[in-house]
């Protein structure tokens, strides 16, 4: 079993400095050394190196699209080569824009993998609905087939296509929703999970119900995207729109671990871990050493100890 590690320093989906500094902080927390303890062989791709066009005027009020598209079609092509190289991979982000690269490369490999997307957020806004003109609030829609007709052709997404059916979605942890956002979530039937659905079922059944909901008719590729900011800010306070509220760290780890369990995690973002943003270096530390725990959980980290095989034991 191979995990490839591959670093994403970007931050032009949003306005807030610092989200580049993600993949190294979270590298310094020590993933490397923790997925190598976890009995994976480790390839550490190292970050891609992505150039910042001059002059970017924003597309209806959304802000610097080349830039982001740009980024975006290089972030595909190497998640997709190192899908076809057999390598479940994990990319640290940067913004959540990333995903629009991340889970369009993924699918070129897997076409019928369907997405867990974990976040305070639901980032399904288009132009004409975002509040923001930030990019990482619109990814989703860029994906969705049944969004084709709402989405503008915005200078810089020419590669990409719409490629996810809304019914290979699935949200968890959701409490920051924009009216636009709420009404094409409701149009579409989007299977999603609110903290306050958490708060009612508990954990373990939303989980129960998102494992089904997608792997019911057939077992598939996962794509898993975290979003930092789905935790709650006393837990992640370095992230750029936290919000009250989030999720308890055993509820995190319990979503990681039962996605390892599928044992179908086939590419997991972690994104929107901005060290600029903490208040002190124990604040950073903290969100980059949760980052590095959510991970080890999706590859398979257990609170019950390392399961060695019976013929392993003494
Ligand atoms: N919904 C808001 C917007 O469209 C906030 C999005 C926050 N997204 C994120 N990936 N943290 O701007
Ligand atoms: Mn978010
Ligand atoms: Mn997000
Ligand atoms: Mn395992």
């Amino acid at each position: 079993q191979s995990v490839a590690v591959l670093g994403a320093p970007f931050s032009k989906g949003q306005k807030r400095r610092g989200v580049e500094h993600g993949p190294k902080v979270i590298r310094d927390a020590g993933l490397i050394e923790r997925l190598s303890n976890l009995d994976y062989s480790v390839h550490d791709f190292g970050d891609l190196n992505f150039h910042h066009l001059e002059r970017d005027e924003p597309y209806m009020d959304v802000n610097f699209p080349r830039t982001v598209g740009a980024a975006n079609k290089r972030l595909s092509g190497a998640v997709s080569s190192a899908v076809s190289a057999g390598h479940t991979l994990i990319m640290l982000g940067g913004d959540h824009s990333l995903a629009i690269g991340s889970v369009s490369g993924h699918a070129q490999q897997c076409p019928d993998l369907c997405l867990i997307w974990v976040d305070a957020h639901a980032d399904i806004n288009t132009p004409t609905t975002s509040p923001s003109g930030n990019l990482h609030g619109l990814p989703v829609a860029f994906m969705l087939k049944e969004l084709q007709d709402k989405m503008p052709d915005i200078p810089g997404f020419s590669w990409t296509k719409p490629f996810l059916n809304s019914r290979d979605l699935v949200y968890i942890g959701l409490r920051d929703v924009d009216p636009g956002e709420y009404q094409i979530l409701k149009s579409l039937g989007i299977q999603y999970f609110t903290m306050r659905d958490i708060d009612r079922l508990g954990i373990q059944r939303v989980m129960e119900v998102t494992l089904d909901h997608v792997l019911a008719r057939k077992q598939r590729p996962i794509h898993l995207s975290f979003d930092i900011d789905a935790f709650d800010p006393s837990l992640a306070p370095a992230t750029g729109t936290p919000v009250n509220g989030g999720l308890t760290y055993r509820e995190g780890i319990y979503i990681a671990e039962e996605i390892h369990n599928t044992g179908l995690l086939s590419v997991m973002d972690l994104v929107e871990v901005n060290p600029v943003l903490g208040a002190s270096p124990e604040a950073v530390e903290a969100t980059a050493s949760l980052a590095v725990d959510v991970i080890a959980s999706s590859l398979g980290q257990t609170r019950e100890g390392a399961h060695a095989s019976m013929d392993e034991i003494p």
